[in-house]
């Protein structure tokens, strides 16, 4: 199961969609940190740490943090387990991870989610931020997730959701299709970043529903999966390796 249909005003094919998200972000990494600051009220650090409190992350565990970007999921993850020589970053963008390098001491790896170069049953908890639209396969990449945890293990993925009613959708619509994008242009001067927000907003609007991406974690062999949704625009999708 692929998490959006290809979008071919960007790559002809499947095939072109990973070489196409890594020019993406690796041109947008210097921007990404202040366009997501402001564009999210400044609520993303505060909501990162919450969610991984609440879904169990502890002091002491291995973490593995997919797709970590410029890093602030980890970041997150560092006030928690009170130290970052726990924490995997794995991203295939330079750029981003570049970026992460100057804000915490974890272990940086170059890597792709569909493909993660860790033996199997190395962590306890696996994150994946807002990247989830970016994989070339929720099928690989979930049975992938599950490889790399222990026994016990848990993961969680965070995510941004279309609303499901009309006038939210259409809020939706009007703030990350149109306001978002033409302000981060405003802002940062900067096409790179503008283009990098366009495309978050067009995977968003593309993106398969939430159960899908539920029946895919159940598919790849992974236990006690759900979805707590907040405000209607933010999904939490968490299992457990059973
Ligand atoms: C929107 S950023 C999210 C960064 C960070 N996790 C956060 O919470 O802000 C998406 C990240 O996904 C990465 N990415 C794209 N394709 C990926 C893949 N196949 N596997 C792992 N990461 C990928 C990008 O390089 C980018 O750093």
């Amino acid at each position: 199961m692929v998490p959006h249909p290809p979008l071919t005003t960007h790559y002809s094919g499947p095939e072109g969609k990973p070489a196409f998200v890594n020019r993406l972000f690796d041109a947008g990494a210097r921007h990404y940190d202040s366009v997501v600051d402001w564009g999210f009220l400044g609520s993303g650090a505060a909501y990162r740490s919450w969610a991984l409190e609440r879904n169990g992350l502890r002091r002491g565990d291995r973490l593995l943090d997919v797709a970590c970007g410029t890093g602030l999921v980890a970041v997150a993850a560092t006030r928690i387990l009170g130290t970052a020589g726990n924490i995997t970053c794995l991203d295939p963008s330079e750029g981003m991870l570049a970026v992460a390098r100057t804000k915490l001491k974890a272990t940086f790896v170059t890597g792709r989610a569909e493909k993660l170069p860790f033996p199997d049953n190395t962590f306890d908890f696996l994150t994946m931020g807002y990247a989830l639209r970016h994989v070339t396969s929720l099928d690989e990449t979930f049975r992938e997730y599950r490889r790399v945890l222990k026994p016990g293990g848990r993961l969680l993925i965070l995510e941004v959701t279309k609303p499901a009613g009309r006038v939210g959708r259409f809020l939706f619509r009007l703030y990350f299709g149109r306001i978002y994008p033409f302000f981060t242009h405003l802002a940062t001067r900067s096409r790179d970043a503008r283009d990098m927000m366009v495309y978050f907003w067009e995977t968003m609007d593309a993106c398969v529903p939430p159960a899908s991406v539920l029946e895919a974690l159940r598919s790849a062999g992974l236990g006690g999966v759900k979805r707590t949704g907040q405000l209607g625009l933010f999904s939490e999708y968490s299992a457990v390796k059973e």
